[in-house]
């Protein structure tokens, strides 16, 4: 009976300590920071409102972090964010716990209903000489305003003003909210085979931009990539090729669901792609049964497209199609299955449309809704489902006539893997070269007649024929995806090429840091040349 008064009463200390830091007054009260002006700071994607108070927070040894315990998440995103502060000062941040009774410039991390936090990924950032506030609803915007704020914190220390390191934040207010639901993107593992630890390195990176999923295209001609309990020839024969006669590889489910687990202590999610009717050789390979192009099938590593399909007539191939859909779902919590659908060009349209059809029915069986490349927009396809605009302003006409919602990956625009010039030493340029300003000026929201209220998000894709190692990978991705977590998240009228430009310059210390091997497009004023 008499304990709760007790604890109460030491609680009331505890916080009286914390907000007096009695004994410990000395520190911080007679530090003066420089000023430093929080809209000078290069964030990306740049937040919406951002109010500079021109002092400084003082982040130190003496600074400690703390969450609302009760709703779900949050104190994840306070040990999320004790880690990569950690990681680029080497303070050791407690979360949630009193470990010295001199905390003062204490970080609040709240769930809060505010009328101004009007999306789940929404936040408040306020800053102040004593203290950090986020607020958000919901542990996912509590997340990307913890990006915000790692981006405001100074590369290097400063030794002056104390005799121990103190990192000085800039103080204001930041008010942000995305634009875009979904802002992703999509690697093809399927040409050549990434390992589950090249996978986590790219969501690190996509997730300090603030991007909420990664597409992974898990089966083409080249290999089958994901293990399948019911079907294990998929694996056994098809993920042993890819493009140049390399290796090959899998995931296995334990695999994948690392990957997901992973995405989502970035609260990003993982869409899984199996690729059909076309692009299905490493399928047919495995199981001859699904073949449907009536030619005697052999292991594919080059980078043709278009050769391939599945029997659309098969009631096998329904029943393996129910069981792929079944085993991936089962791990996969995201909303969202993805069923490729391009390309199919030795499926004949009746037979494609057939397909289409059938397969959403598994797709929602499976109790997700089913994503295809813009192609699926010709069958009779539900509302419900999503149309990803990638080739054809026509097809994606189609689903916006369907009442769809459209996934904007115009390849023109939006394709990581396109060529930045005739220099570039991977990548295609199919579709064009993509120099790294080209990449950022157009707007996802008013592309070829498409109308805002059917866009979805907006996803930059990465096709892997011509690269086989991360470094290839980030050669291609970066830093064109930081543009596109812009296009995602900030209004069109905050954005402009040449503000962008500098604030992407600063990314370069970030990005070594994490030893992404970025191209030093020469549109940009990096600060090292
Ligand atoms: C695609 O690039 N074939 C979707």
């Amino acid at each position: 009976m008499i304990k709760l008064p007790i604890t109460r009463f030491l609680l009331f200390f505890v916080a009286i300590g914390i907000l007096v830091s009695c004994g410990e007054e000395k520190k911080k009260r007679q530090l003066s920071l420089p000023k430093t002006d929080l809209k000078t700071v290069s964030i990306i994607p740049l937040p919406q409102k951002v109010i500079a108070t021109e002092t400084g927070f003082a982040l130190d040894k003496f600074s400690a972090i703390f969450t609302t315990e009760t709703a779900n998440g949050f104190a994840e995103v306070g040990a999320f964010l004790s880690e990569k502060i950690q990681g680029k000062t080497n303070l050791d941040i407690a979360v949630n716990s009193v470990q010295n009774d001199s905390l003062e410039g204490i970080i609040y991390i709240n769930r809060s209903d505010s009328l101004e936090l009007e999306t789940p990924e929404s936040y408040q950032l306020y800053i102040r000489s004593d203290s950090i506030i986020i607020n958000s609803n919901s542990a996912a915007g509590a997340f990307r305003a913890v990006q915000t704020l790692r981006q405001l914190i100074p590369e290097t220390a400063n030794d002056t003003l104390a005799d121990y390191p103190i990192w000085a934040i800039p103080t204001g207010k930041i008010v942000d909210a995305p634009s875009l639901a979904y802002r992703g993107a999509m690697l093809d593992v399927a040409r050549h085979f990434f390992s589950v630890a090249d996978v986590k390195k790219f969501i690190d990176v996509l997730a300090y931009y603030k991007y909420n999923g990664l597409h992974l295209h898990l089966s083409d001609d080249q290999g089958w990539r994901i293990e399948i309990k019911s079907w294990p020839k998929l694996t056994e024969i098809g993920a042993s090729t890819e493009v140049g006669g390399e290796s090959g590889g899998f995931y296995t489910q334990e695999d994948f669901k690392e990957i997901v687990a992973y995405a989502k202590k970035h609260h990003m999610m993982i869409i899984p792609e199996i690729d059909m009717p076309g692009h299905t050789n490493a399928a047919s390979v495995s199981y001859p049964i699904l073949n449907g192009n009536g030619k005697t099938l052999k292991p594919y590593e080059g980078t043709r497209v278009g050769f391939s399909t599945f029997d659309t007539r098969k009631d096998t191939v329904y029943a393996f199609i129910d069981d792929v859909v079944r085993e991936i779902a089962e791990i996969s919590p995201s909303p969202y299955f993805h069923i490729g659908g391009d390309e199919s060009h030795v499926t004949k349209k009746k037979d494609y449309i057939h397909f289409v059809e059938k397969v959403e029915k598994i797709v929602q069986k499976h109790e997700k809704r089913m994503i295809g490349w813009d192609e699926i927009g010709t069958a009779d396809v539900d509302s419900s489902s999503i149309s990803q605009f990638w080739s054809s302003t026509e097809n994606a006409k189609l689903a916006v006539a369907k009442g769809m919602q459209i996934i904007m990956s115009p390849a023109k625009k939006a394709y990581l893997d396109m060529q930045y010039d005739s220099l570039s030493k991977h990548g295609l340029h199919w579709a064009a070269f993509i120099p790294v300003d080209t990449a950022y000026n157009w707007s996802p929201k008013a592309y070829e007649g498409i109308p805002e209220k059917n866009i979805l998000g907006l996803e930059a894709p990465l096709w892997s024929e011509t690269i086989s190692t991360i470094s290839e990978l980030e050669y291609l991705a970066f830093p064109r995806a930081i543009g596109y977590a812009e296009l995602g998240w900030t209004p069109k009228e905050l954005r402009n090429w040449d503000t962008y430009k500098k604030r992407l310059a600063d990314q370069e210390y970030y990005l070594k840091r994490m030893n992404v091997n970025y191209y030093e497009s020469a549109l940009v004023p990096w600060k090292d040349e």
